[in-house]
């Protein structure tokens, strides 16, 4: 692919595709990370002299204006890094991003209003990625973290403008391919978090690659649940027991192992200072929640984990958010951290909650390498083709 240095972008106007589904809480962003990656490409194309519209989507608002959903709080924080002021534009299509976009100078940053907004972003509906392009004479995609939605923004829009990877794109998919395409073994995946349902699938495949599979967080509770542990109010997705049990059957079958949790923090209710009692998974009384996994399931890992020589992490343990629910996933990443300084480990983590865990813990800096992708992470691992890397190949 090409990079932004292979194309002439001054005075043009240039559609960056940023991942700019950053945490927030309250219409306030928690956690930088991802606005940090993205701001290379932004400060690059400003210095060269384009027009620099930003564009991305956040959360889940699914084809509707969910204004809780919009993507304005980011506008400051992103000025903030990329040190220019950024407009914004109510929509990310049509009149009003037109007329935005017609106010922009040479080396100004105009964001655009959240793409999924508009039904036909997750669609690839060919008629949106038009008017994408509509707004601009480049388009640079910078979300590896996006990559593995054939969305019209990250899709449909790269082919019908000349196109090139961003800096942050360009910087994971080096680091990622060094670090994963000949692991040294025993390889451990762990795989954590609340997308239950949009990261159970891989489950089968990224057993393929690896040897070890650690699973944490919403995730274990399905897996538990599905094996007829009772798991209380604990969040869970009944519909996708078949897929835990067959994924238990497929490890089995090929002699990996599977580690779930042996003992929780459990609460009754889900906020800070909320009463916590540690006990085994056998015994999770009806009105309780796992919202953590509990010390021995740490020592459990610590264990497994000295044995390892490679780990790689999408997701955290438990409600990290929430202390002391964050015990788990700090215990956990301390020690990956640990080994890893040691020189014992290679050890690369991915997912924007997975990146707020780790400077909860304050090992950020601490992995040999922190991609920001959760899903496109965990595609990449799996040996899948991601859609947005493949539409910008040049043909
Ligand atoms: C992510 O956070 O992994 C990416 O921004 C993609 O978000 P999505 O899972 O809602 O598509």
């Amino acid at each position: 692919f090409r990079t932004i240095d292979d194309l002439d972008v001054a005075g043009k106007r240039v559609l960056v595709r940023a991942d700019l589904n950053v945490p927030m809480k309250d219409g306030v962003v928690t956690s930088t990370t991802r606005i940090e990656r993205q701001a290379p490409t932004i400060r690059d194309l400003c210095a060269k002299g384009a027009k620099v519209i930003v564009c991305s989507h956040f959360d889940r608002p699914k084809g509707k204006v969910v204004p809780s959903m919009s993507l304005k709080p980011v506008a400051e924080p992103l000025a903030k890094i990329v040190g220019k002021p950024v407009a914004f534009a109510e929509d990310c299509v049509g009149p009003v991003a037109e007329a935005a976009v017609a106010k922009l100078k040479d080396g100004e940053v105009l964001l655009l209003e959240n793409t999924r907004f508009h039904a036909g972003e997750e669609k690839n509906d060919p008629e949106l990625a038009k008017q994408m392009a509509a707004l601009a004479d480049i388009y640079v995609n910078d979300a590896f973290s996006s990559a593995h939605r054939a969305h019209a923004s990250t899709e449909g829009v790269a082919h019908l403008l000349p196109n090139a990877a961003g800096r942050s794109m360009q910087a994971e998919l080096t680091a990622l391919s060094k670090a994963l395409e000949e692991p040294v073994r025993p390889v451990m995946a762990v795989v954590g978090g609340a997308k239950i349902s949009s990261k159970i699938g891989v489950l089968e495949n990224l057993l393929k690659r690896v040897d070890i599979l650690v699973i944490g967080g919403a995730m274990a509770n399905t897996f538990l649940a599905a094996q007829g542990t009772k798991v209380g109010k604990s969040l869970k997705e009944d519909d996708q027991f078949p897929t835990a049990l067959k994924t238990l059957e497929a490890a089995k079958a090929a002699g990996k192992k599977i580690v779930l949790p042996v003992d929780a923090a459990l609460a009754k209710e889900f906020k800070a200072g909320a009463e916590c009692r540690i006990a085994s998974v056998n015994d999770i009384h009806d009105d309780e929640m796992m919202l953590d996994v509990g010390p021995a399931s740490i020592e459990e890992f610590k264990k497994i984990l000295a044995t390892t020589k490679t780990v790689v992490w999408n997701g955290p343990f438990g409600a990290f958010e929430i202390p002391p629910f964050d015990k788990g996933t700090v215990g956990a990443a301390t020690a990956v951290a640990e080994a890893t300084q040691a020189g014992k480990l290679l050890s690369v983590a991915g997912g924007g909650d997975t990146v707020s865990a780790l400077n909860t813990a304050k090992v950020g800096n601490k992995f040999s390498y922190v991609s920001t992708a959760g899903g496109a992470f965990l595609e990449w691992l799996e040996g899948l083709e991601l859609p947005g890397v493949v539409a910008l190949a040049v043909k």
